[in-house]
This record gives structure tokens, sequence and C-alpha cells, in this order.
């Protein structure tokens, strides 16, 4: 794909590209977004002359989406409500009017990595119906911020996404409190290696286990990064995710069997004898991790974000482990498809977790 800036010459292609982009906006439930003809030829060449309209083209030339990067202040984002941004002090680009023709895939990604290469800080609004655009935001790194109000009084939800250049918090920290946070980043780091390392050994010959542990821990950390988890509040359910089935092989040694009420008894005991031995957790990270631990099955123990991710992640490697058969694409039973709604509906709390969850089992197209 390359982008170029877009002239005159390229509205008639650009309209079409919003019309089928129109037509998917519908179809997927957002009836309000872009309406009454919106952008117009003239909002179009209003892009156009301030040089902010590009186009993205194939090889051959051919115009495949559009997309305006402007990097000026915009009024509408002077104000944030139910939240703030990142960062309202460095200049920043924002991105509207993105569009892609049917059946063009990677549109997205390809013109955030060239946008970040114009400029390390964007801004992004999108309707409140534009599932797809919230997700895609989420998937790309963004954060959402809060609600920001258009001219004409139409709410928007924003999002702010930046790379290189640091975050207020940091720039106005001293640089001995940055070697400080640099120091602990390493220790975390560090630390969920030598921890992933320890529970491979812990459960060696018994691969399915492993990879159960590997990816409830990718999971997690998955959904704790777009959730925006802070750093040590990941750490620990990183960790947790980690040893949060450290009790299955004690109760079946105990008990000749185990079951989700035995894991969360003897698991705590044998999670802190292993961070112990690891070293490098504050007892208060132990205390944490323990108690998720404990509480990995009981689901509704509390509604702390650590406690509810570890969870949804756990879901969504158990459903698949435990309908793996059915699992190839289309091929989900009426009944397993319920049973998995009912988990969504009944468990999943955080967006990124059931946007997860929707794209893994619930998506046939
Ligand atoms: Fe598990």
């Amino acid at each position: 794909m390359k982008i170029r800036k877009s002239t005159t010459a390229d509205i008639p292609v650009m309209q079409h590209i919003f019309a089928e982009a129109k037509a998917k906006m519908r179809a997927s439930g957002n009836m309000l977004q872009w309406t009454d003809g919106y952008p117009s030829d003239d909002v179009l060449k209003a892009d156009i002359q301030r040089g902010f309209s590009y186009v993205v083209t194939e090889a051959d030339g051919k115009v495949i989406a559009t997309f305006v990067l402007a990097i000026c202040d915009d009024p509408t984002y002077k104000i944030i409500y139910d939240g703030e941004w990142l960062d309202d002090e460095q200049p920043y680009g924002t991105i509207h009017r993105i569009a892609s023709r049917e059946g063009v895939h990677g549109v997205m990604a390809e013109v955030l990595r060239w946008s970040f290469g114009q400029i390390a800080n964007i801004r992004v609004d999108t309707h409140r119906d534009n599932l797809p655009m919230q997700h895609l935001l989420l998937k790309h790194g963004f954060t959402y911020c809060g609600i920001i109000y258009l001219l004409n009084g139409d709410e928007r939800l924003a999002y702010q996404k930046i790379t290189t250049q640091m975050t207020k918090t940091q720039e106005m920290t001293p640089s001995a409190t940055n070697a400080t946070q640099h120091d602990e980043q390493v220790r975390r780091h560090t630390q969920i290696t030598q921890l992933a390392l320890a529970m491979i050994d812990y459960d060696n010959g018994d691969p399915k286990r492993i990879q159960h542990t590997t990816k409830v821990h990718a999971y997690a950390a998955l959904i704790g990064l777009q959730e925006g988890l802070d750093d040590e509040t990941l750490f620990v359910l990183e960790s947790a995710a980690l040893v949060h089935d450290i009790g299955i092989r004690a109760s079946e040694n105990k008990y000749g069997h185990q079951n989700g009420k035995l894991q969360e008894q003897e698991g705590p005991a044998v999670a802190r004898q292993l961070l112990n031995r690891l070293g490098g957790y504050t007892e208060a990270e132990t205390e944490r991790i323990c108690w998720l631990v404990g509480h990995h099955h009981t689901y509704y123990a509390s509604d702390a974000i650590d406690y509810q991710i570890l969870i949804e992640a756990d879901f969504l490697v158990n459903l698949y482990e435990d309908h793996e058969d059915s699992c190839c694409r289309g091929s989900l039973t009426g009944q397993i498809e319920n049973t998995i709604r009912s988990v969504r509906k009944r468990f999943f709390k955080t967006t990124a977790g059931t946007m997860m969850l929707d794209e893994m089992f619930l998506k046939n197209e």
C-alpha cells in the first residue's frame, strides 16, 4: 500500500468508498454516524485544500482507502468530559474520515504506521455505535480518554495514543524518578520471565497444562494492556495468570482428583512457596497473587479489575479447550454457542475481553 495526498480528481472514488463504508455501518447497527450525505464534496474539497486529505493506493495506483490526518489543534477536543487526555500540551494529529473499500484489509494498521511516522501523538474520536472502530483503536494501542462534543453538539468517544514522546506525567517527573521507574519495569519483566519458566518447569512433561498457562497469561496481559491497567496491577495480574492453576497437581496428589474448589483450596500455599523461592515479590504482591489463585473459580468474589481479567482470560482458553473439536470456523453447534453466550452475559465485563470473546467464537463471517 502507498499513501499520497488526495486531489479533487479523487473525490468521486472517495465518495464511492464512503458509500461502501456507510452501508457497512448501517448493516452493523450504526445508524447515526455519517448521515445526511456526510461527508459532502465540499467537506472533502476543504480537507484537500488544507492539505490534510490522503488516499491509500495499491501498487497499480488503485485507490482503496482515504483518511484525513490533521496536524493542528481541534477546537472540539479542547474540553473532554468524563475523563482526560493522556496529554493535553504537546502538538497532536487527528485522524478523521477514514474509510476503505469493501474487502480490503490492513488499512488501519498501514494508516496508523504512516501517521505515527508524521507525528507521535494522535487523537481520534468515533461514534458510540461504531463498535468496529472502537475495537480497532484499542487493538492498535489507543487509550479511551472520555467524551467530546462536535460543533453540532453530537457526542463522540475520544481516544489518544502517544508513541515516542513522553506523556505529561513522565515529562514532569525528575530524571532520578525516571531511572527508578525504569529499574522497576526491568524488575517486573525479569520476574514475569522467571515465573513463566518456573511454571513450565513445574508442569514439565505436561504440554497441555503448559499451553493452558501460557495462553491464559497472554490473554490476561493483552486485556490488561487494552484496559489501561497501571504497571503494578498488570504485573500482579500477569503473575497470577501464570500460577492460577498451580493447585491442580497439588489436589491430584492429595485427593487423587481435582476440581475448581480444590484448586482454590490447595493453590495459594503452593503459589506462595514458588514465589518465595523465586524471590523478588513484595509481601503485598504475593498476598494478592495468592488471593487471586484462591478465588479464580469463585467468579463473584470481587469486582476488582485484576480478578475480572483473570477470569475472562481463563474463560477464553477454557471455552476453546472444552469445545476444541467444534471450534473450527462456523462449526459451533447451537448448544455450544448458547453456552458461550451465557458465559459472555454472566462473566464478561471488560470491553477488551468481551471483544476478544466475540472475535474468537461469535463471528462467523
Ligand atoms: Fe485455567
